[in-house]
């Protein structure tokens, strides 16, 4: 008896396991069966579909005039050396040069500015003379530079040096302006 149920399941587990793979087989070019829950189908608009809701059938709306997201730092100055002396007047230095901050204006530099400005500030970077000089930060010139007017050169732009607003944001623009200036205090031939 014991020896016809171990030939039964001889022939029949082979039948179960195959059969079992027939049966939960699928097509890897078509995405799996799954409950529809709302997690995976949001009954939500996506950001870039149409939207019968809004006048202009947009589900991602312009921001309203005259606001700023959440964060963000408004900045009423033109590209004009008018609005830089005027931001110079303006805007101070939310930050004191303390160790913590002068690393990550240093990290900042480092990464974004010496290329051109050089190691030490003189106008010296790797890329220079292939990009026309950059002015030495340790210049009378550049000295005199407020950080509101340096802020106003980083953020919009000033000639042959484009604007860094994107690739630093505001705090940290502030923070390179005191590593800058930890540059210009540094010792040594200007
Ligand atoms: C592609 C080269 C280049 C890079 C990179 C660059 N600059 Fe400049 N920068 C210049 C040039 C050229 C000028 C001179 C612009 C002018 O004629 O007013 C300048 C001017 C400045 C000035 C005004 C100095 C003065 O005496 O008028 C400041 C401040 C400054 N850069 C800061 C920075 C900071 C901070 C970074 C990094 C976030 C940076 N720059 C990255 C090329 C560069």
């Amino acid at each position: 008896m014991t020896r016809c149920l171990v030939w039964l399941a001889i022939i029949l587990l082979p039948v179960v396991i195959l059969g079992g793979m027939w049966v939960a087989r699928r097509d890897p070019t078509k995405p799996n069966w799954a409950l529809p829950t709302q997690m995976a189908t949001s009954p939500a608009y996506k950001a870039q579909s149409s939207n019968p809701v809004f006048v202009n059938q947009a589900t991602m709306q312009t921001p309203v005039e005259g606001t700023l997201p959440r964060g963000a730092h408004a900045f009423h100055y033109a590209q004009t050396d008018a609005d830089r002396k005027q931001a110079g007047k303006e805007l101070a230095n939310p930050f004191q040069p303390t160790p913590e901050t002068l690393q990550r204006g240093q990290r900042v530099f480092q990464t974004f500015c010496l290329v051109c400005h050089g190691e030490s500030g003189r106008g010296d970077g790797p890329i220079i003379p292939k990009f026309p000089n950059p002015p030495n930060f340790l210049s009378a010139q550049s000295r005199q530079l407020s950080d509101g007017e340096m802020f106003h050169t980083i953020t919009l732009g000033r000639k042959k040096m484009a604007s860094y607003a994107a690739q630093v944001p505001w705090d940290d623009r502030w923070r390179v302006i005191l590593y800058i200036r930890s540059l210009q205090n540094q010792k040594g031939k200007p």
